[in-house]
């Protein structure tokens, strides 16, 4: 016999339950993207691979190791599953002239994103995020905002323990300079470098500060730091968040060594983290990127943005008891015969014409067992038809969790008696009766 097959490893299914607690989430984040005026945007999955290596950046741990990137066996174009969402919204945005056309946009997507990391509790191969981008924004407003967005989402969700951390990249002159004098400092130092840090001492110094290497931690800890480099409108942006931040009651902590992993960050930079998921704490990440736009080809659009990582986002609501209950439907349709059969697809028809969820019973098995399945999927009310319901052309209606017993009644009258049912069940469910 061959070998069952499996997924991916680091690929999940989302089985039923589990689907269901995420449909419930991404109902409430629609309306609360929607209620910050943000408009969504669907990118395909695949992409050509030069975008990713030019927003993401060449020497960045998602391009040079993580890719899932093949040749189009057709015309031989290099094509990558995207990793994130940011490249391919701008590429779109400038695509469609959708800055230049309509001004400043907020957008959201989401979708899932394929990085090929070791897979772990919370770091997934294909993982899903939920992304923020708004283009043609200069101010810290926008940062603000986003960062406000964030917090009464977690506030909505019922999230506890979830920390913000803050930062400002600077401009690129900015960096220019606190580069070199990293540079100058690292080099003083080359000896002690792990070999990531040596191979990134003239290409990526920056990420040298984001080792997680404990030997070096002492070395990075006494580095220039990039607060130190910043000019006075980079101070004043960074400046002017916080106070939006204070304003606001949101509490902050300013992490200098915080510099994400994708280049085309500048200025404010933010991670939520916690400490409640293990060592994969960071729900929510992004920042400003005032330059990728231009860099992909568009004309200069100030932009800022953030994604949450769904996953990880869930497991934490689930710790917070916020799980969704289970989809029921309103009735249950049981039926045994032929005429019974043709009778209660009609009644299931009419009933969802009037906006009631039905589950029809399909296949055989006798009135005892489908009552059984009717009580297992949680309806509310029953529909029992069998030959003598059908020849009278009528239909036993019967509650399965409120008080009163089994009926018959019309066919036209069906909707208007469930309608009773169902409404009499949920003033007992609050007990207001
Ligand atoms: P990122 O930090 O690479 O940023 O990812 C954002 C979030 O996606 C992370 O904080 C995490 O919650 C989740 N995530 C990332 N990798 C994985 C994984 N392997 N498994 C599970 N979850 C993961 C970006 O992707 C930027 N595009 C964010 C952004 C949007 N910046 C500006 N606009």
């Amino acid at each position: 016999m061959s070998k069952t097959l499996q997924a991916v490893r680091g690929m999940n299914d989302i089985l039923p339950d589990d689907a269901e607690t995420w449909e419930h989430f991404e109902d409430l984040v629609r309306d609360w993207l929607k209620s910050y005026g943000y408009r969504p945007i669907r990118m395909p999955i695949v992409e050509p691979t030069p975008l990713f290596k030019r927003a993401i950046g060449e020497v960045t741990d998602i391009v040079e190791k993580e890719m899932y990137s093949f040749e189009d066996a057709l015309n031989g174009e290099q094509l990558t599953l995207r990793p994130e969402g940011t490249a391919s919204c701008v590429r779109a945005a400038i695509q469609h002239n959708l800055v230049a056309g309509s001004g400043p946009q907020r957008l959201y997507y989401h979708g899932p994103m394929f990085r090929h990391e070791r897979p772990q509790k919370g770091r997934y191969r294909q993982f899903h995020q939920i992304g923020v981008e708004a283009l043609g924004f200069t101010g810290p407003d926008i940062d603000a905002e986003h960062i406000m967005m964030c917090a009464r989402l977690w506030d909505d969700l019922g999230l506890e323990d979830v920390n913000l951390e803050l930062n400002s990249l600077g401009s690129a002159e900015e960096r220019a300079q606190h580069r070199a004098a990293l540079i100058a400092y690292l080099e003083q130092h080359q000896a002690r470098l792990d070999e990531d840090g040596k191979r990134r001492l003239y290409t990526n110094p920056l990420r040298i500060l984001d080792t997680k290497n404990p030997e070096l931690q002492d070395l990075v800890e006494a580095a220039p730091r990039l607060a130190d480099y910043l000019g006075d409108e980079s101070r004043a942006h960074f400046q002017a968040v916080q106070v939006l931040l204070t304003d606001a009651g949101i509490p902050f902590r300013i992490n200098h060594r915080l510099v994400r992993g994708l280049d085309y960050y500048n200025r404010t930079v933010f991670e939520w983290v916690t400490t409640r998921l293990g060592a994969q704490g960071t729900v929510c990440a992004g920042g400003r990127y005032d330059g990728l736009v231009e860099q992909l080809g568009g004309k200069p659009t100030p932009a800022a943005g953030f994604a949450m990582g769904v996953e990880r986002l869930l497991a934490l609501w689930r710790e917070s008891g916020g799980e969704s209950d289970r989809v029921r439907p309103d009735v249950y349709v049981a039926h045994l015969g032929e005429q019974a059969r043709r009778l209660a697809f009609r009644a299931a028809e009419s009933l969802r014409t009037h906006g009631f969820a039905v589950l029809l019973h399909c296949g055989e098995g006798s009135f005892k067992s489908q009552m059984k399945k009717a009580d297992a999927s949680g309806a509310a009310v029953a529909l029992v038809i069998g030959e003598d319901e059908a020849a009278a052309g009528e239909i036993g209606l019967k509650p399965l969790r409120g008080p009163g017993g089994q009926q018959r009644i019309a066919l036209e009258a069906l909707p208007e008696a469930v309608a009773g049912l169902l409404y009499t069940e949920e003033e007992d469910d609050d007990g207001s009766v």
